[in-house]
């Protein structure tokens, strides 16, 4: 009896030591292994580990004279600050980490028990795709990764870190899931590599220019954070979970509250100039509103004129979205539409309120933008913000204008709490364009045009564009000193803490995309 407890001892040894010359490689590369990355993420002693001993039952191209036990995945369940996740993390030392029947079985495994139990699901990704050897059948095993991800998609929250390369179908994943880590220099994401671009197109491209961290946190909107090495990457992976509910049940995890409801900001009085052209950066004025100045950004360096995070407000978890007067006016475009509407999308399919700081002047004009299908992806974010059943507080701080102050959350849309600084200017358009439209026949027939502009820009001024227009409408609920945002948002949030809505069955809607 003892020698068969000796035997399974070394074994499972054996196996958790992993193959030394794999190993060396990948930390030669600047890359730790599929377990140091695990011990990283996990809170210490809490991984429960599945699958240990599993091995591929492929037989082409010489591969079954080479069966390592875990088949290059380490899979199971730990804790986060206490509260329990489920894990994958690929191991590049085995076939390059390649996915095949096996391999995949046991993300298939993790993925719905994350899905039974109700909890997130982090996959570490750094795998030379579908494992070559076990043909259509690594390609059938990615199927059942998709499908699982969008059967856990609003069910329990979904992570994935790119940690290495990502290329092929595997890049779907990410793409299926709610957040998408990456790292500079080793992460690589594309659906077809720098060899096959050149071949079919002549274009020479490396891989970091094609698909590394730098070109998706910023032009491709692919990569949600961007990191710099793997310890600061995972040690924000425990950040966000931090932040997130288990699932689509529970509701944020709740902080105690830190006496917000009677906060008093001077600061906020300072950060926004009263012109309403001068930009300032809306971040600094988050920063105020949030708990220790904490806010986790998503897409920070992609569509920079829309800035959104989750953060607690008097402990309470929300969604900030906020428009960015600093980059391109804060006007809204495609790209900052799908930022906003995907985000808006994941709050409310998790029960995160939502707060959204609106100083908007408009749409940017211009044909690369209405040909792109600005209004489709406009669209989205409207959609979005209709369909979402969350609490929803709305603070105007400068300018909201035409269509795009009816999206970013208008009373028409649902919002529940409108607040308005004193500054506020709400209008279908600014003045100056306003009586252009209205009296050109006027102006254009008038002995003095330039007197009469300015008596009808003060006319319009005074008349639709004065800070209680839209309260005395009812559209805002209350104009409030800025320096209160905080206190008043608070406040708006605990109000509604037990808001609850229920739409017509339906199977789904069919939101633009
Ligand atoms: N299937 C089976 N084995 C694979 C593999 C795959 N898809 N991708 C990598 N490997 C193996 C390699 O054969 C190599 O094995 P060895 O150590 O026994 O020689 C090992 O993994 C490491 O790969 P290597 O190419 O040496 O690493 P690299 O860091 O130089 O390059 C990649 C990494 C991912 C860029 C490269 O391996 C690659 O292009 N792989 C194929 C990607 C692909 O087209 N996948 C299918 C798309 S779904």
């Amino acid at each position: 009896m003892a020698s068969i407890r000796e035997r399974l001892a070394e074994l499972r040894e054996r196996v958790l030591a992993g193959d030394a010359a794999g190993v060396e490689r990948q930390h030669a590369l600047g890359k730790r292994t599929a377990r140091e990355r695990l011990d990283m993420l996990l809170d210490e002693d809490s991984f429960i580990e599945i699958d240990l001993y599993r091995q591929h039952q492929a037989r082409g191209m010489k591969i079954s004279e080479n069966r390592p036990h875990s088949d290059g995945v380490v899979a199971g369940s730990g804790t986060i600050h206490g509260r329990r996740v489920f894990v994958y993390s690929q191991d590049f030392s085995v076939f390059g980490g390649s996915l095949g029947a096996a391999h995949a079985s046991k993300i298939h495994k993790v993925m719905d028990l994350a899905i039974a139990t109700g909890c997130p699901i982090i996959g570490l990704n750094d795998s030379g795709g579908a494992r070559i050897q076990e043909g259509v059948m690594a390609l059938d095993a990615y199927g059942g990764i998709f499908r699982r991800n969008v059967a856990a998609s609003g069910i329990v929250p979904q992570i994935s870190v790119v940690i290495g390369p990502c290329a092929g179908g595997a890049a779907y994943s990410p793409a299926l899931t709610d957040f998408t880590f990456m790292v500079r220099d080793t992460a690589k994401m594309y659906l077809t590599g720098p060899d096959v671009v050149e071949a079919v197109s002549g274009e020479r491209v490396t891989h970091e220019e094609l698909g590394g961290a730098e070109v998706h946190g910023s032009l491709s909107g692919v990569a949600t954070f961007v990191h710099d090495d793997e310890e600061s990457c995972l040690e924000d992976v425990r950040f966000l979970v931090s932040l997130l509910p288990g699932n689509n049940m529970d509701g944020p995890p709740e902080g105690e509250p830190v006496g917000a409801t009677s906060d008093v900001r001077p600061r906020l009085a300072e950060i926004v100039p009263p012109e309403p052209n001068k930009p300032y950066d809306m971040r600094a004025v988050v920063a105020e509103l949030v708990d220790d100045e904490e806010f986790l950004e998503v897409h920070e360096n992609w569509a920079r004129n829309i800035v959104c995070g989750l953060a607690r407000i008097d402990g309470q978890v929300v969604g900030v979205v906020g428009n960015q007067p600093m980059a391109f006016a804060g006007v809204l475009d495609s790209a900052a539409a799908q930022k906003a509407a995907r985000f808006v999308r994941f709050c409310d399919a998790f029960g995160i309120p939502l707060v959204t700081l609106v100083d908007v002047p408009g749409f940017l004009p211009g044909s690369e933008q209405e040909h792109g299908g600005a209004i489709r992806h406009g669209a989205k974010l409207l959609y979005a913000y209709c369909e979402a059943t969350v609490p929803r507080i709305q603070v105007i701080i400068r300018k909201a204008y035409g269509g795009a102050y009816i999206v970013m959350d208008s009373r028409s849309i649902g919002t529940d709490l409108s607040l308005a600084w004193p500054t506020n200017e709400i209008a279908v358009m600014g003045a100056e364009g306003a009586v252009n439209v209205l009296f050109r026949r006027e102006l254009a027939a008038a002995a003095d045009p330039v007197a009469l502009r300015a008596e009808l820009i003060a006319e319009y001024t005074e008349q639709l564009m004065h800070p209680r227009y839209a309260a005395e409408r009812g559209l805002v609920d209350d104009v409030i000193d800025p320096v209160e945002t905080r206190a008043a948002v608070a406040r708006g949030l605990r109000m509604m803490a037990t808001k609850r809505r229920t739409a017509p069955a339906r199977k789904h809607g069919n939101v633009p995309l």
